[in-house]
C-alpha cells in the first residue's frame, strides 16, 4: 500500500527520535517515497545526515534554508506530502500544533499542508496525562488530526507508564491501514450514527438518562468519515469528541432524536443506530421545578418512539440499517428477534454482564447478526476496532469493497 506514497516525517526533539530513524528505514523499505524534517532540538539527539543517508532525500531544518530557489522550500513540501507523520511529536510540538503557531519549518509546513496527519506522542508519563496536553491532543483530534497511541513501557525518565514511542513497525502497520482504507473507501456515501443516552426532561432542572457515554457510535462516525462518508452523528451527548468533519446535530430527548432522524432518512444511504434511546418518557413535563411533598412519588411514563423500527420498516432497498442489542441473557435470541421486527439488516450483540463489554469502557465483545443469516462472532476488541468492523461490513454492503 505505501509503494510510490510521498511520506513526511516531522521529527521533534525527545529521546525517541532514533525510533524514527529505524522508521525511516522501515519506510523507504515498504517503498514509501520519504521526506524528513525536524526541529532544532531533534537535532541535538541525531544529525540530520542520519535521516539524509535512509531517505535518500535533503532533510529539511530550517524554513529560510531554501534548497530549490524555483519554489517556497515548506509550501512545496507540505503539497507534495501524501500523508505526514509526526514522530515522536512531543508535548511541545503538539501544543504549538493545537495552537496554529507556526514558528519554524516543521510547525510552518504543518500548517500548510492538507494532507491527512497522524501524530505519535512521546512523552513523559506524567506529562502526556496533563490537562494542557489532553486538551491540546483533544483539539487536534477535533481538527482532524489523527494519533497513534503512546505505549506503556519503561520511560527513558526512569519512569514506567504510559507515553513512550509506538514501534516503527507498528506505525507503518498504521499507515498501511490507513492506505488500505483509502481505497476502499466511502466516498460519496450519507451514513447517520446515532449515539449516547437520550435524556427525558421531568421539569425545568430533571431529567432521566441512561450510562451510555456515546462512545461506541462516535467510534463508528469516525472510522466511516475517515473513509470518506459524509457522517452526521445525531446524539444528547454534551460536546462530543468528534473530528470536524463529522456533523452533529444536537438533541436531548427521544422524540427529538426521532424527529431529527427522520427529517434525514431520505438522503442517507445507511444508518448506525448505536444511541441508548430512552423507551419511556414521563408522560407530563412539569413547567415549574417539582417541589417535594410529603410521601412517595409516582411518575407516569409513555412509551417512546422505536427510531430504528420505524427506519428499518421504512427504509428504501438501497438503505443498509444497522442497529445495536445490549443483552444480559440470551443473547442470540434477542438479537435474532430484533433483527426481525426491527427489519434491520445486522444487529450488533453484545452482552454486556461480560468483562470487557458494555458502556463506559474502551472495549467490546460483539456478535454481528445479518438478516442474510451470517453470524460473526469478534473477540475482545477496543471500540475503534468493533469499529472499523462495522464499516467495512458496511462498505461491503454498499458494495464498494
Ligand atoms: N432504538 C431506537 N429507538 C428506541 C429504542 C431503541 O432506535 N426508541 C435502537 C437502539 O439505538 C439500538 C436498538 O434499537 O440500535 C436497541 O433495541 P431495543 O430493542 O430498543 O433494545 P432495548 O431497549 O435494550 O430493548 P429490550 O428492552 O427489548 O431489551
Amino acid at each position: 500500500m505505501m509503494n510510490g506514497k510521498n511520506i513526511l516525517l516531522a521529527v521533534s526533539g525527545g529521546i525517541a527520535v532514533y525510533k524514527a530513524v529505524a522508521l525511516t528505514s522501515k519506510l523507504t523499505q515498504a517503498g514509501a517515497n520519504v521526506k524528513v524534517m525536524m526541529t532544532r532540538h531533534a537535532q541535538e539527539f541525531v544529525p540530520p545526515l542520519s535521516f539524509q543517508v535512509l531517505s535518500k532525500n535533503d532533510v529539511y531544518t530550517d524554513t529560510f534554508d531554501e534548497k530549490d530557489s524555483s519554489v517556497v522550500a515548506h509550501i512545496d513540501l507540505a503539497d507534495w506530502a501524501d500523508l505526514v507523520i509526526v514522530a515522536p511529536a512531543t508535548a511541545n510540538l503538539i501544543g504549538k500544533m493545537a495552537n496554529g503557531i507556526a514558528d519554524d519549518m516543521v510547525t510552518t509546513t504543518l500548517l500548510a499542508t492538507e494532507a491527512p496527519v497522524w501524530v505519535a506522542p512521546a512523552m513523559n508519563v506524567h506529562m502526556i496525562k496533563h490537562p494542557a496536553v489532553v486538551r491540546n491532543i483533544e483539539r487536534l483530534y477535533r481538527d482532524g488530526v489523527r494519533f497513534i497511541e503512546p505505549e506503556e513501557g519503561y520511560l527513558a525518565c526512569g519512569y514506567v507508564g504510559r507515553g513512550r514511542l509506538e514501534e516503527p513497525e507498528k506505525i507503518v502497520q498504521h499507515i498501511n491501514h490507513f492506505f488500505q482504507e483509502e481505497e476502499k473507501s466511502l466516498f460519496g456515501k450519507r451514513i447517520l450514527v446515532t449515539a449516547g443516552a437520550t435524556r427525558e426532561k421531568i421539569d425545568p432542572v430533571r431529567y432521566l438518562t441512561n450510562r451510555s457515554s456515546g462512545k461506541m457510535g462516535f467510534q463508528v462516525a469516525e472510522q466511516a468519515a475517515l473513509r470518506g462518508a459524509h457522517v452526521t452523528v445525531v446524539t444528547a451527548v454534551k460536546d462530543p469528541l468528534l473530528p470536524s468533519q463529522v456533523e452533529v446535530v444536537a438533541v436531548h430527548s427521544a422524540e427529538d432524536m426521532y424527529q431529527a432522524v427522520m427529517e434525514r432518512a431520505d438522503k442517507q444511504d445507511a444508518f448506525v443506530m448505536a444511541a441508548a434511546v430512552a423507551d419511556y418518557t414521563p408522560a407530563h413535563v412539569f413547567d415549574q421545578k417539582m417541589k417535594k411533598t410529603p410521601g412517595d412519588q409516582t411518575f407516569e411514563m409513555k412509551r417512546t418512539k422505536d427510531i430504528l423500527a420505524e427506519v428499518g420498516q421504512t427504509k428504501r432497498a438501497d438503505q443498509v440499517v444497522i442497529g445495536f442489542a445490549a443483552e444480559t441473557e440470551n443473547v442470540a435470541e434477542n438479537a435474532l428477534r430484533k433483527l426481525e421486527a426491527k427489519k434491520a439488516d445486522y444487529i450488533v450483540a453484545n452482552d454486556v454482564s461480560r468483562e470487557g463489554a458494555g458502556f463506559e469502557g474502551d472495549t467490546n465483545i460483539v456478535t454481528i447478526y445479518g438478516a442474510d443469516g451470517s453470524e460473526e462472532a469478534l473477540p475482545l476488541l477496543e471500540k475503534r476496532e468493533v469499529a472499523e468492523k462495522i464499516t467495512e461490513k458496511l462498505a461491503r454492503k454498499l458494495g464498494r469493497a
